[in-house]
């Protein structure tokens, strides 16, 4: 019989049925919101644990320290209520009463950054002072998931290699950014394996991991103000797009009412993109994107009409309005590695994290 961990992948596949039209390609959504913490997170986030108790950086009774206001630290925190860890989550006042419900359920400490960082967001501040806490914290771990490149190994070894196997006929895959896990570990495998298959990038207007003007945005999960040594080689990528907080927003919430796939509003911004691909595609073919998260998590937010009518976004859910959305978008960069990579080199060394280097022959 399985531990709870041991379900971690092996997630399903769907195709949607309602939002593209039969002389398109298929649209096929990868359900990592049916991990068992909810998200595409748990699998990096057991990946770097196993990694790290098999290499002896983390010992029986240790405490795990991490930046994240989501998915991430929610599934440190199952893993370590799992495993007997006790896990503080470095998280910042965006932290939404949901996910602190969850982090709170699964036993973690909550520790709240409140000064933003020069980009206005809170990722350098909050990674700061996690490296902090673990300098001062005896038999803590730091997974980083913002500069371990275990995080987009874990997606290189299984959700990319799951979801070439599960489909036959992929002609694009469309994964959104933050720390750059899922799009650089996925990009990397399938232009090893199938170099045929576009690899798209989606970003937000307001974060600049492909450069741009920083704002304030509202898409959550999605976003950094530089771009991550997870996609340090951006040539691996073949364009990236980016949406509004409104083309996010409104899309998870046409993808519940048209398809019946409820999820977070990342998956909104991916499927987007996806859609504006598999609108140019043929049929048979297929354009793959993450359902990243469970859309449970946002009904006090993408699903509630007074919360979006007060944070000025429609309550649209429409496939037609979708639909013409994703005819007008344009990618942002059919070059990135050339045109728009915001790599800062020596991010890592001036916050304090350690600096993770894997060896080639350890990527496989
Ligand atoms: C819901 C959701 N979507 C997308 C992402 C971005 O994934 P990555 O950090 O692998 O770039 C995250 C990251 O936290 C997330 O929580």
């Amino acid at each position: 019989m399985p531990e709870i961990l041991d379900v971690i992948g092996r997630t399903p596949v769907v195709r949607l049925r309602n939002l593209t039209t039969p002389d398109e390609a298929q649209l096929i959504a990868k359900l990592e919101n049916a991990n068992p913490a909810g998200s595409l997170k748990d699998r990096p986030a057991w990946h770097i644990i196993e990694h790290a108790e098999r290499t002896g950086r983390l010992r029986p009774g240790g405490t795990i320290i991490e930046s994240s206001s989501g998915n991430f630290s929610i599934a440190l925190a199952m893993i370590g209520a799992s495993r007997g860890y006790r896990v503080v989550a470095v998280v910042d006042p965006k932290l939404t009463a949901t996910n602190r419900g969850l982090l709170e359920a699964f036993g973690a400490e909550i520790i709240v950054v409140d000064e933003p960082d020069d980009s206005g967001s809170f990722h350098k501040t909050r990674i700061e002072l996690a490296n902090r806490l673990h300098r001062q914290t005896p038999g803590s771990f730091r997974p980083d998931q913002c500069f371990n490149p275990l995080n987009g190994q874990a997606h290189y070894r299984t959700t990319a290699r799951e979801l070439l196997a599960q489909t036959r006929h992929l002609a694009a895959v469309v994964c959104t950014v933050s720390t750059g896990g899922q799009l650089g570990g996925i990009a990397r495998a399938v232009k090893e394996r199938a170099p045929h298959v576009k690899v798209i990038g989606v970003d937000v207007h307001g974060s600049t991991v492909f450069g741009g003007r920083p704002h304030a945005y509202l898409t959550p999960g999605v976003g950094l103000s530089w771009t991550p040594a997870n996609l340090a080689d951006l040539s691996l990528v073949d364009e990236v797009y980016m949406v509004t907080d409104q083309d996010a927003f409104r899309a998870c919430r046409t993808l519940v009412r048209s398809e019946g796939l409820l999820a977070g509003v990342s998956t909104g911004a991916a499927l987007t993109v996806a859609l504006t691909e598999a609108m140019q595609g043929k049929p048979r073919q297929q354009v793959a994107f993450l359902a990243a998260d469970r859309g449970e998590r946002y009904l006090a937010t993408a699903f509630n009409d007074d919360w979006l009518k007060d944070h000025g976004l429609t309550t649209a859910a429409d496939p037609e309005g979708l639909r013409r959305r994703a005819r007008q978008l344009v990618p942002h960069s059919t070059r990135p590695a050339d045109e728009c990579a915001n790599h800062l080199p020596d991010l890592a060394a001036e916050l304090g994290s350690p600096t993770f280097v894997l060896a080639r022959s350890e990527w496989r």
